[in-house]
């Protein structure tokens, strides 16, 4: 998982966020001061940053340019579920653990549960419903349905998302190579080994073997 993506700007992370009001219970050096309405300043390890109650960003969300104001603490997983109605991505742990949530960022793949919306300012989001086409499903939900890839379903989304990424980085993986690149998905139905032949036969169609 790539969530260490860099922070766009001067944003704050979910990281320096905490630290920065940790840091303030401790001392008048590092307590926030007001910059702007709506923006404070925090003193952190890394130097001073800026720290947003509320924010607008935009993002282009399968395709779609969205705007909209976000809470400083709500995750892209909580805008995309509850504001943008894309409930594809699931949220099961919430706390960075299993990769149901898992979506494109750019290409790659992250815990939508543990990425802040305002992180993801200005970035190309791709979530399971956009990865069909108008006319045809992506090879790998084409393969995950051939070769009965989920039973409840619940991490198949978060799964088909990770593999779409690995595959266009490696479209001939060896089953090691697919086992450790699906080692952030957790599947609680334990059905890995349809659902890593369903990854080797989603590596075949991408190829066009
Ligand atoms: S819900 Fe995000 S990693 Fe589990
Ligand atoms: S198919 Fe049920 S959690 Fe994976």
């Amino acid at each position: 998982m790539d969530n260490d993506t860099k922070p766009k700007g001067k944003e704050v992370s979910r990281r320096d966020f905490i630290k920065g009001f940790g840091g303030g219970a401790l001392g008048a050096a590092v307590a926030p001061k007001l910059l702007t309405p709506g923006a404070l300043s925090v003193q952190t390890g890394s130097g001073e940053v800026a720290v947003y109650s509320k924010k607008q960003v935009s993002l282009t969300v399968n395709g779609k340019p969205v705007s909209l104001v976000v809470n400083a603490n709500e995750t892209l997983l909580e805008v995309l579920r509850d504001r943008l109605n894309l409930t594809g991505a699931k949220k099961v742990c919430d706390r960075g653990e299993c990769g149901a949530c898992t979506v494109l960022l750019d290409g790659k793949p992250v815990y939508a549960c543990m990425f802040l919306a305002i992180r993801a300012h200005g970035s190309q989001i791709t979530t399971i419903e956009g990865l069909a086409s108008e006319a045809n499903l992506h090879p790998v939900q084409q393969a995950f349905i051939d070769k009965d890839g989920y039973q409840c379903g619940f991490c198949t989304p978060g799964v088909i998302m990770t593999t779409a990424a690995f595959l266009s980085r490696n479209p001939d993986p060896t089953r090691h190579q697919i086992q450790h690149a699906l080692s952030g998905n957790l599947c609680r139905c334990g059905n890995y080994q349809k659902i890593f032949d369903a990854v080797t036969e989603a590596a075949r169609k991408v190829r066009g073997a």
